[in-house]
């Protein structure tokens, strides 16, 4: 009996074995899996690429142009010898949610551990888990950064950290299920605020104006608020499919730092992902910035638009910019852009080149998202098309950009708008620069940054005395 028993049991271990370390495997299968789709979530390609986008996914050395000056990306492949092989999961979660590295040393917040800061332990370890063993590890050190003084002391960070590090997601007893996975992703791995959301003199995100629209490298994020001046006039559905592509006929399309979002991330993610961070910013609360947004109303606008109210057109060379230096708003645009959103502003039927009546970048309050269009074009994978629009920083200067821009909005767009070359210029160079950076020279002759360390220290202490109560 006794033997039979341990035979079977016996029997039953030969049977067990193999199965249960399939089943490990498959269980490390799925936690790589589940982490590689989180890296996606978190974007974390689209910064630690590699400059010419050459494969070797994550391997770093793409540079982030902060006000600051260029911040190099590090390489976090599991190479031991140059990329993050040597981090135990502890060292992984302490850089990604606190912004500090293994032997101390402060990340600057261009990496997004300000978001990273409310990840569930859970979704720590399947990132961890595919970090080391579903990348490749890449032997190739990315240059070092560099700031200029005192943006180089990496230690400010931590004052900068003890003012602004927050935990960007607790939920909220109010969402249901489906609003707070929508708001876990929108605040943690999305990070959408560190550029929706204004910065205040320190660069830290202003909360009380959470996702009301900002400047990034010269493009707008715009508000994405539930206001009428955000996305208020938005459906459920629209958002899901700009999330997804980047396009909205009638409506919108992403270029700047949201086409990179949603190339290396948002299009990879669920329906049902999109839908609940769809349905979180529905019902973000509404901070008005301007004037109701709606595309809907100008339509009746844009069908009274008959081209015979058009100037008539010019018998233009294609050529045009290059030769003539063109000062006539409408000569460039027939030369420049006519060929694609044609003549009457309406783009092609099926919206594929957009039409500049319906949409946000020529609608909104703000034009600066028209002018970097002009300068830079737009380019954008999409799971089904790519998209390309062509830069124009090379062909046409400021003024050219100016006086076609402000055809453009006069005759299509918010005519209330209108640019002049110097924003243009300011725009070419990556957009205003912050308080911080300006003030500097004069902050520092003042011994200004002395008075700031003071203060930054006068706070550390009283922010330990008080934990310690
Ligand atoms: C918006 C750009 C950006 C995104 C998105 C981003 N990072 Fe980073 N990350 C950086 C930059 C820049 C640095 C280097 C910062 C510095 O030198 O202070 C960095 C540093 C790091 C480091 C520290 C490595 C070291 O020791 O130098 C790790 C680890 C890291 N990132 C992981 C991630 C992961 C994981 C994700 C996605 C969940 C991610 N990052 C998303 C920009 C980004
Ligand atoms: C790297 C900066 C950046 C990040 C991160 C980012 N956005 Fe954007 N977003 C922009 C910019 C710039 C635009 C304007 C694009 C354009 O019109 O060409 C934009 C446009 C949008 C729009 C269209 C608004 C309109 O009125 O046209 C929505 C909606 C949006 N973003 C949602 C999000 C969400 C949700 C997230 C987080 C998952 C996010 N964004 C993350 C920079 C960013
Ligand atoms: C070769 C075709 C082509 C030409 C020429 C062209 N565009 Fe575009 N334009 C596009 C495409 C494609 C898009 C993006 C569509 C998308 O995102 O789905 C676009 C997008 C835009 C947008 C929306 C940008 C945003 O971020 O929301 C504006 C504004 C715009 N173009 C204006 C212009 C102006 C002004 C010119 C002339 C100086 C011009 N375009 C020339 C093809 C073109």
């Amino acid at each position: 009996m006794t033997r039979h028993f341990a035979k079977s049991l016996g029997l039953a271990v030969l049977l067990l074995t193999p199965s249960h370390a399939a089943l490990a495997a498959d269980d490390t299968t799925s936690l790589v899996e589940r982490g590689e789709y989180l890296a996606k979530a978190g974007d974390c390609a689209a910064c630690h690429r590699t400059p010419q986008d050459a494969g070797q996914p994550y391997a770093g050395g793409y540079v982030i142009h902060s006000p600051m000056g260029e911040i190099v990306a590090s390489n976090i492949t599991p190479s031991i010898s140059e990329g993050i092989g040597a981090y135990s999961e502890q060292d992984f979660a302490q850089v990604l949610t606190q912004g500090v590295r293994p032997d101390g040393s402060h990340l600057y917040p261009a990496m997004p551990y300000t978001a990273y800061r409310g990840l569930k332990e859970e979704d720590i370890h399947a990132l961890y888990t595919y970090f080391m063993q579903g990348v490749e590890p890449v032997d190739a050190a990315v240059p070092e950064t560099n700031l200029s003084f005192p943006f180089n002391l990496r230690f400010s960070m931590a004052g900068w950290n003890l003012l602004f590090l927050k935990d960007p997601y607790t939920p909220d007893p109010s969402h249901d299920a489906e609003v707070d996975r929508g708001h876990y992703l929108v605040d943690t791995l999305g990070h959408c605020s560190s550029c929706h959301t204004p910065r205040n003199v320190l660069m830290g995100e202003q909360q009380d104006r959470y996702l009301a629209g900002a400047s990034i490298e010269g493009w707008h994020a715009p508000n994405i608020t539930s206001d009428a001046s955000g996305i208020g006039s938005w459906s459920e559905e629209e958002l899901v499919t700009y999330l997804q592509s980047g396009h909205v006929a009638g409506r919108a399309q992403a270029g700047g730092g949201m086409a990179e979002a949603i190339e290396h991330s948002l299009r990879h993610l669920s329906e049902e992902d999109l839908r609940s961070m769809a349905a979180y910013l529905k019902q973000v609360p509404p901070i008005e910035t301007g004037k109701p947004v709606d595309v809907g109303q100008r339509i009746v606008q844009s069908e009274t638009l008959d081209l015979a109210t058009l100037e008539p057109p010019l018998n233009v060379d294609p050529d045009v910019m290059s030769q003539g230096g063109s000062l006539n708003g409408q000569l460039i645009y027939q030369g420049a852009c006519a060929s694609c959103h044609q003549i009457d502003g309406q783009g092609t039927d099926d919206n594929f080149y957009p039409s500049l009546v319906h949409n946000t970048a020529t609608q909104g309050e703000n034009p600066d998202n028209l002018v970097m269009a002009i300068l830079e074009g737009v380019h954008r994978k999409t799971n089904e098309y790519t998209v390309s629009m062509p830069a124009f920083h090379h062909e046409l200067n400021d003024e050219q950009v100016a006086v076609v821009s402000n055809y453009v909005l006069s005759q299509f767009g918010n005519p209330e708008l209108s640019v002049d070359a110097a924003h243009v210029g300011e725009l070419r160079r990556g957009g205003e620069t912050p308080w911080l950076v300006k003030a500097m020279p004069w902050l520092l002759t003042a011994g200004g940054v002395m008075a700031l360390v003071v203060v930054v220290a006068i706070v550390v202490m009283w922010r330990r005395r008080k934990a310690r109560r």
